[in-house]
């Protein structure tokens, strides 16, 4: 598929998508958010794609924000929509039942520190910033940075941050469990490879369920120790857990087939 702010490639079942506007160091317009979802009913669909890394083109950023060039004169109606546009998306990429990986590349500022938020899990380059600075600007964060900052990194060190506007390097972002790990810019990507390809030996379903039970800690309407026990259930109606099972008992690599 052909997008205007989006770049795409599929290896060995990993789906990378490049947030492309690096003159505008990847700022999220509209166009990207409805690009975003284009490509996530394509990761959705696409039984050949397993896990997707979602990055920044350029090496200065990763995503700057959300465009401040579309904050124009919005009425309160209109600036809620557009919150809700920006967290709809980012839960969908929460939710999705295929691991989404962020590999920050550079600035993850305001809607880019969110998007990465997002994503399943983070990994950083030397060079990379983590920040809310929307205080800066007037504002709050809309994209859900004030719920999954605080989930991440704990409640005093995420108000600091939302509210001072701090910016935090690399290093400072593992120590406080926001990245899992750090790399150099080359390497950025293929360590992200190696994950995602180690995960992607698993058997998918039992990802997909270990995705949906973790997030039920953060869904107060859900029971999360319940979501587990329905999902174990589910796994154990799987092939691929017969198959595990049988290949472990067999002393042999199980050959999971997503079913
Ligand atoms: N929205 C729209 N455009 C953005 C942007 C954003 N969030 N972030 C950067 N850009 C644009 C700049 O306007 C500039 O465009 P121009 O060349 O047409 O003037 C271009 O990207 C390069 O950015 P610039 O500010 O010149 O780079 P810098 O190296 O001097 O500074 C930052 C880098 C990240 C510190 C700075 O761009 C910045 O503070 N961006 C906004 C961060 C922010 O507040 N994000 C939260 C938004 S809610």
């Amino acid at each position: 598929m052909h997008y205007q702010t989006l770049l795409t490639t599929l290896e060995h079942g990993i789906c990378t998508i490049i947030i492309n506007r690096p003159e505008k160091l990847n700022a999220l317009n509209k166009t990207v958010f409805e690009e975003l979802n284009k490509v996530l009913d394509v990761v959705l669909a696409h039984v050949e794609i397993k896990s997707v890394i979602i990055t920044g083109a350029g090496s200065k950023a990763f995503v700057a924000g959300a465009d401040i060039s579309e904050f124009g004169d919005l009425t309160k109606e209109e600036a809620m929509a557009l919150a809700k546009r920006g967290q709809d998306t980012f839960a969908r990429i929460e939710n999705s039942p295929k691991p989404i990986v962020a590999a920050v590349n550079g600035f993850a500022l305001g809607g880019g520190c969110e998007l990465a938020m997002s994503c399943h899990f983070r990994i950083a380059s030397e060079n990379a910033k983590f920040g809310q600075p929307e205080v800066n600007l007037g504002l709050i964060p809309g994209y859900g940075g004030t719920q999954r900052l605080v989930q991440l990194i704990g409640k005093g060190k995420a108000m600091e941050l939302l509210m001072s506007a701090h910016l935090i390097d690399a290093p400072e972002a593992k120590q406080l469990g926001l990245v899992n790990y750090v790399t150099t810019p080359e390497t950025l990507l293929e360590h992200s490879k190696q994950i995602l390809t180690l995960i992607n030996s698993k058997a998918p379903l039992a990802v997909a369920g270990c995705i949906k039970a973790a997030n039920a800690v953060y869904n107060e309407t859900q029971d999360g120790y319940a979501v587990e026990i329905e999902e174990f259930g589910n796994a154990f109606a799987t092939k691929d857990r017969k198959e595990g099972i049988t290949a472990f008992l067999e002393k042999r690599k199980a050959n999971f087939t997503g079913k």
